[in-house]
Parts: C-alpha cells; structure tokens; sequence
C-alpha cells in the first residue's frame, strides 16, 4: 500500500476551521440562498459591487482558529454561486478584486501564514454562474482547471484542495485525472479532498484524493483493503443548520455535542473541520466565535491527546462511547458520561452517570492521572482486564469528556 507522508502529516493536523465565505454572507439566509430561493441574477450578481470585507477579517479568523486549537484552515475561495474570493486574472470579472479591489485569498493566506495555521481552499466543482457548465462541460472543465490553477501557484505551498460539488453531475466525466494531475505537478504534497456529499459518507474515490470526509456523519473505521493507497478521513460540521451566515438559524447544537462529536472523530482517527460562517462584513457571528473560543479552552486542558494519539485498538468492556488512543506506548482514556457528584441537593442536580470503567489491557499499567488536574485514578488489573474507578466530577467542574493518560 502507498502510504504518503503528507497524509500522514494532515492526520496530525487534527481539528480544522471551515469557513463559508461569500456574496451570499451578506444576504443572511445560507450559502444555497440564490438557488434555492430562485434569485434571479439581476438581484444577486449586483451583490458583488458592494462586497467590502472589514481589512481584518482574515486575521480574526485566524486568531479565533488558533485560540480554538485549530492547525488549519479551509476557506471557500469559490462557492456553487461561482463567485471567486481570489483574483481570477482575467478568467472573469467576478471576483474579490473586482468588488473591493483586494485579492481575499491572499489576505487569508498571509494571515494564515502569519499565525502558523495552514491554508487550505475548498473550490466548488458545481457552478450556477458559469453558463458553460450546462451548455458545455469540457470548456467548463478547462475553466476549472484553469481557476485552480491559480490557486495552485500563486499563493505559495498550501495544505490542500477541498473540491465540493461532483455529486451534481454524478454521471458526467470530470476529467479527474486532468484536474488532479495539474495540482500536482505544482503542489506535489497538497491533500487533495473531494466531498462525497450526505449519501456516500467515508466512500474511497479517484487514486489522487488523499482523504474521505464524512460531511456531517458519523465517521468511522475506513476499509482500506481494497485501497492501494493509505488515506486519511475527514469530518465536516457545523454549528446551526447551515454552512454560510444565516441570520434566523438558531438551531445550535450545544458545545456538549460539539465536544462529543470532536471525540467521535478522534475515536476514530478522523481529523474534525468546523464551520464557521461569517457575516457579509467578514465578522463572525458572536455566537460561532464563542463557541469556538469555548470549545479551544476544552482543547486546551486535553490537547496533549487530541492531535497525535491514534486509535488503540483497546476494547471497552464498560464505558459506552469510551475509547483508548495511543501515542508512543502512553495512552489515552476517552471518558464520557462521568456522574456529577452529590453535593448541597439545592446548588447541584446530581447527574447519573457512570465512574466505573473497564477495557481489555495485556499491559501492566504504572499509573492513571487525569489531563485536567494530574490527580490520580484509582484503578485494578486482573485477567487481562483494567478497572478504572473514575470518581464522578465535583462541584465547579463538568468536562463532558474527560480525558485520562495511562502510563504503562
Ligand atoms: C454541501 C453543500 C455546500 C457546503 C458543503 C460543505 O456539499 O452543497 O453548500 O459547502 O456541503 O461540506
């Protein structure tokens, strides 16, 4: 099997930012509003006269990623509205230089490069501008090339291309040996993804594409045996119900469920890229902002197991949705659903919850401490099984997932 350093680079990369960003920001309904809205293009294309990011959008992303412990980022530098947040050098004029005379991909580079936080770009494969993509593909295709390549060469060495959109036209020829070859002749270590969509979670495409993506999935183990090649995974998700700013959706999910999903990936060793949609000015939305600001303390406290640590292959034989990582032979107990413990019966609600854990272990374990605190955990060995008596949380703490390092 082929196995590449750069996929093996991307995994350790971990936990990303998406960010949806576009003319469709500005209208505050999601980043399918024209289409499924029907907007005609005399009301949206108008959009692009007036689209002005604030100057410091890119670096407030960026910072806001970093706090979160996000390694990278993917930008939409071109949504299914065909509008290119890059200078497209003459492939069209609608684009971020012909709106506010700045090139936004540059700014979010330099702003990425700035911080230590790698840029990738998602590029839509779908077009409801671009007339050739109905009436005639192969130019379409050419067009596409063409417009990737400029992101494949003027912005230095980037982390990867994220393609969204082949789904649209499941039957037609893509020309994915073209397209994928050009990248690489240009950016040899560049992760190249494309998103199989809500109906082919985890599924392994074209040779070239270096990881699967579980867009708002559950990911789990990838069967890699007919794969010549090893690949990475990747889930997508979001906050509330939609990619891009929607300004009436307040469907949040809560930072537990964040946290929870998070894990799910690590669980099975798949990096987690969370969406952020910004508003038409570039500014996130403050509710997207805080909860990545929250989430990164979370990330903080267990960082230590959350980018390196690989699944163990340890089973657990109490503790649902429990798991073991292992990095260099330390591991790394994954602990949800701890009680809450008994305290004044007006202050806490005592939770039920369980604080005994058990998982199947031939190695003879020195000690257990939590990340959190370095307190140590009680445990036993005996036939082949750990005992972890956990102790449920105490007042002033709630971790949602707590993370224990087992040395052995
Ligand atoms: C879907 C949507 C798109 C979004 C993407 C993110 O494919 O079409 O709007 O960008 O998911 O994963």
């Amino acid at each position: 099997m082929i196995v590449k350093q750069y996929v093996k680079d991307f995994e350790k990369l971990g936990f990303g930012m998406f960010v949806h960003f576009g003319l469709y920001s500005m209208l505050g309904q999601g980043e399918w509003t024209k289409h499924l809205h029907s907007i005609p293009d005399e009301d949206y294309l108008p959009l692009a006269k007036t689209f002005s990011p604030d100057a410091d959008w890119a670096k407030e992303l960026v910072a806001t990623a970093k706090k979160a412990g996000c390694k990278y980022i993917t930008l939409t530098t071109r949504h299914h509205d065909g509008y290119s947040l890059y200078d497209t050098r003459g492939l069209n004029d609608y684009d971020a230089p012909h709106s506010c005379g700045r090139d936004l991909v540059r700014e979010f580079v330099d702003a990425c490069n700035a911080e230590g936080i790698i840029p990738f770009f998602y590029h839509t494969l779908l077009d409801w501008y671009q007339k050739s993509y109905e009436e005639d593909f192969k130019t379409y295709l050419q067009y596409l090339r063409d417009s990737v390549e400029i992101l494949c060469t003027q912005y230095g060495k980037i982390g990867g291309i994220w393609f969204d959109g082949m789904w649209d036209k499941p039957n037609d020829d893509w020309e994915e040996d073209a397209l994928y070859g050009m990248i690489r002749s240009h950016q040899p270590e560049a992760m190249i993804i494309n998103n199989t969509g809500l109906d082919a979670l985890g599924a392994l495409g074209h040779i070239e594409l270096d990881s699967v993506t579980f867009e708002r999935g559950k990911p789990g183990a990838i069967n890699l045996e007919t794969s010549p090649k090893y690949v990475a995974s990747e889930m997508c998700e979001i906050f509330a119900d939609h990619w891009g700013y929607a300004k009436n959706d307040f469907n949040f999910k809560s930072l537990r469920e964040i946290i929870e999903e998070y894990c799910v990936c690590r669980r099975y060793g798949s990096n987690f890229l969370l969406n952020v949609g910004p508003l038409g000015n570039g500014k996130m939305r403050s509710l997207d902002k805080a909860m990545m600001e929250t989430l990164g303390e979370w990330v903080e406290i267990h960082k230590e197991a959350l980018y390196l640590p690989r699944p163990a292959g340890v089973e657990m034989t109490v503790g649902d949705n429990d798991f073991v990582l292992e990095q260099n032979g330390t591991y790394y107990l994954f602990c949800h659903n701890l009680a809450m413990t008994l305290g004044a019966e007006n202050v806490v609600k005592a939770a039920n919850g369980e604080y005994v854990k058990k998982f199947k272990f031939d190695k003879a374990v020195k000690s257990i401490r939590w990340l959190d605190n370095g307190k140590e955990l009680e445990y036993q060995q005996a036939d082949g099984e750990t005992t972890v008596y956990c102790a449920p949380y105490q007042y002033g703490e709630n971790l949602v997932v707590r993370i224990a390092k087992i040395e052995v």
